[in-house]
């Protein structure tokens, strides 16, 4: 995706879906909506996850290049698979498309100079999880916004486990089950968040970030 995509004018028309989105992030630092695409289109994309499994285009995500992978699954145990504009199947260019209208949105909005993204699939077996952490790196703070948007099956229930539990600052923990079609936004830089362990079946989700600026500032 290239800034000039991103920036590409159209006719403003006020989207009530995205409205709600950004004022639970200005009042709340996130956001949960359930409605951000179709149920059909919710199927299309969690085949489109399961044909890149069975391609074997997952790997082992890690938390940083300093540390050995025993520390990494201490802290993190899902496998990625990183979209990429140029490789994409019809379906994913559905999700980008949304995504893409949402970020114009933002912009033309909020202001928010949103100049780059980044998502992956993830999946994470039974038994893992992904400790209570934030979503930027020391020396990389370009990451404005985080999405997760679940494609796990539709029986998916608090005993499956792999609530996202998000800590607002100063406010009681939100426990969040990862019900198929569910897509949660947070604030990159400030909201603190763990997934908890996956105690049946196989979590999935697309997970990225919307950053600012297009270049690496160090
Ligand atoms: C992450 C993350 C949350 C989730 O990948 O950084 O926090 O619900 N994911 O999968
Ligand atoms: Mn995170």
């Amino acid at each position: 995706m290239n800034t000039q995509e991103l920036f590409e004018q159209v006719d403003f028309v006020e989207n009530p879906l995205f409205e709600n989105i950004i004022d639970d992030l200005t009042t709340s630092q996130y956001s949960i909506v359930d409605t951000f695409f179709e149920q059909d289109e919710v199927l299309q994309l969690r085949e489109a996850l399961l044909q890149r499994q069975s391609d074997s285009a997952f790997k082992k995500a890690a938390i940083g290049n300093r540390v050995n992978e025993e520390i990494d699954r201490s802290i993190r145990g899902d496998y990625i698979f990183w979209l990429r504009d140029d490789s994409l199947k019809p379906d994913e260019t559905l999700f980008f498309e949304r995504i893409n209208a949402f970020v114009s949105y933002l912009n033309r909005t909020c202001f928010m100079g949103i100049m780059h993204k980044e998502f992956h699939y993830a999946i994470y077996p039974k038994g893992t999880f992904y400790k209570r952490h934030i979503d930027t790196f020391q020396n990389d703070d370009r990451r404005k916004l985080s999405i997760v948007f679940y494609l796990n099956d539709t029986d998916w229930t608090t005993e499956n486990g792999g609530q996202l539990v998000l800590y607002p600052d100063g406010k009681p923990e939100i426990s969040v089950v990862p019900i198929p079609g569910r897509m949660v936004i947070f604030e990159s830089q400030i909201l603190e968040h763990e997934v908890l362990e996956v105690k049946q079946g196989e979590r999935l989700s697309i997970t990225g970030w919307l950053k600012t600026r297009g270049d690496f500032m160090g």
